[in-house]
């Protein structure tokens, strides 16, 4: 009895080991960022998103131990030793598996705009000839791109319809051909695994030293093999980043993207060509986002905000109903209910409580700020635990740094800060006590008492009436 099974097993391979010299980088392109995530994470997330579990990407021996550090363990990894070309990156992945997959699905690196849909298509559109078909291409029709490879087709001997792939010419084996509108290859290709990993090592050499992949096309059609090319869904998913001109080109398209999907998710955007969101930030229903604004990394923002002008939130957490104004907001967690800005700074480990209010020019560095606390004006909070309610006057400053160590400032629920307080820490601020304006503080204040002076010295208790 056999084992077989009739699943079909589908492995996808991602070109990540060519030189990349056009970017003029010493970062490898595949970690070249666009939308604020790398490039060879969105293939990988597409064939992710397309079923396709099992993924082989293709390093350099430059560049291995960057991909493995960005991507963990969520795709093998296989060595091209010497960039000779796609079709030996492929062979070097074949050769890497332990066994032959049932199909083959190839994606480059440098193609971040290929979406779900398009891929889907291609992958139905390779399976529907009951006889198997040995490769089939995503292509871009009609257009404008001198740099990708043209797409030729045989005569269909009917005028309604076009007849099937023939070659693919490369940019470089066409020179003086003019440029025009042309149907052309986006790069990503199913290919049936038994035929791919024996065809790919007959591959020729092409007139740079290279071994094409897209050479596979003319060998099929030679060999009467019908080769299909599916059509991407939208015409800017076949924009590659060759160099830093496509990298920004790519950039545009995917920020655009990424606006019009929060606006139907019901985010109001006033400007949309100054908002620029990362593609992981997450906003929630009714929040505003101004103009001039930047959303970056894995940033959350919950729903009735309103954010900018002119800020920047990065890694950080916003909660229901806060008002961010022309600050910038790093590694902080902020409840809700807060308002902040303009000119406030809040850094990494910064905890906001509900209800605060930061005003104009407040640092805010590691530290948790309770419910309930104001802080109007130029401040600085730094390693510090602040109770709930507390009122900071202006000018307030921890004095955290010794020169050589950091040190913790603790203030009590309710108490009072007066202005240009200076809390030399290590220092304890009792609940309820207060220092007067000017007031250096370098000794704790016990609850409710009241400190004045430099150094502050502590004051007689305040007459009850
Ligand atoms: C390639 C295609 C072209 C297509 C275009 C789509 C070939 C020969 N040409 O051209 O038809 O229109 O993509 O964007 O395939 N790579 C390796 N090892 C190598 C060489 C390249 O892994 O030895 C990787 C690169 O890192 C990159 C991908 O393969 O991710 C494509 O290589 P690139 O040099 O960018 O090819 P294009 O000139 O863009
Ligand atoms: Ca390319």
């Amino acid at each position: 009895m056999s084992g077989a099974t009739t699943q079909t097993e589908t492995v996808g391979i991602i070109l990540a080991a060519g030189h990349g010299r056009r970017m003029r980088s010493r970062t490898p392109k595949p970690l070249h960022l666009a939308a604020g995530k790398e490039l060879i994470r969105y293939p990988v997330e597409l064939l992710a998103q397309c079923g396709v579990v099992r993924i082989v990407v293709v390093a350099s021996p430059d560049n291995r131990d960057s991909l493995v550090a960005a991507l963990g363990d969520t795709v093998a990894c296989a060595i091209q030793p010497a960039a000779k070309g796609t079709a030996d990156a492929v062979a070097c992945a074949l050769a890497a598996l332990d066994s032959v997959p049932d199909t083959v699905v190839v994606l480059a690196a440098d193609t971040p705009l290929v979406r779900g849909e398009s891929l889907r298509r291609l992958m139905e559109e390779h399976n529907t000839d009951a006889a198997g078909r040995c490769m089939t291409v995503l292509s871009a029709q009609d257009t404008f791109a001198p740099d990708l490879g043209n797409i030729q087709r045989a005569a269909s001997g009917d005028t309604h319809s076009v007849g099937p792939v023939s070659a693919i010419i490369e940019a470089a084996d066409r020179p003086g051909a003019t440029a025009g509108p042309a149907e052309v290859n986006t790069g990503v290709y199913c290919f049936d695994g038994n035929w791919l990993a024996a065809a790919i090592s007959e591959v020729p050499l092409s007139p740079s030293g290279e071994r094409y992949l897209t050479e596979l096309a003319r060998m099929a059609a030679d060999a009467g093999q019908i080769v299909a090319a599916a059509p991407i869904a939208l015409p800017d998913e076949a924009m590659g980043v060759n160099d830093r001109l496509q990298l920004s080109a790519v950039e545009t398209v995917l920020r655009d993207r990424i606006n019009c999907h929060w606006m139907r998710q019901g985010v109001t955007i006033i400007d949309s060509a100054t908002t620029y969101i990362d593609s992981e930030v997450t906003i929630a229903p009714d929040t505003v986002i101004l103009p001039n604004t930047m959303l970056a990394g894995r940033t959350v923002i919950g729903q009735d905000c309103q954010i900018g002008p002119n800020s920047v939130v990065r890694d950080s957490t916003i909660a229901d109903r806060c008002r961010i104004v022309a600050s910038v907001i790093e590694g902080a967690t902020i409840h809700s209910d807060v308002d902040i800005g303009p000119y406030s700074h809040l850094r990494p480990d910064a905890i906001i409580e509900t209800g605060v209010h930061l005003g104009n020019y407040v640092e805010v560095k590691n530290s948790r700020i309770g419910a309930g606390v104001a802080a109007g004006h130029f401040c600085y909070l730094g390693d510090s635990d602040v109770g709930t309610n507390v009122n900071i006057g202006a000018g307030t400053i921890t004095c955290n740094y010794d020169g050589i160590d950091k040190h913790q400032t603790t203030i009590g629920d309710g108490a009072f800060i007066g202005s240009d307080t200076m809390l030399i820490a290590p220092v304890n601020v009792g609940p309820g006590a207060a220092t007067g304006a000017g007031s250096v503080v370098n000794r704790d204040v016990p609850p409710s008492g009241r400190v004045a002076g430099v150094p502050a010295r502590l004051l007689a208790p305040k007459p009850t009436q």
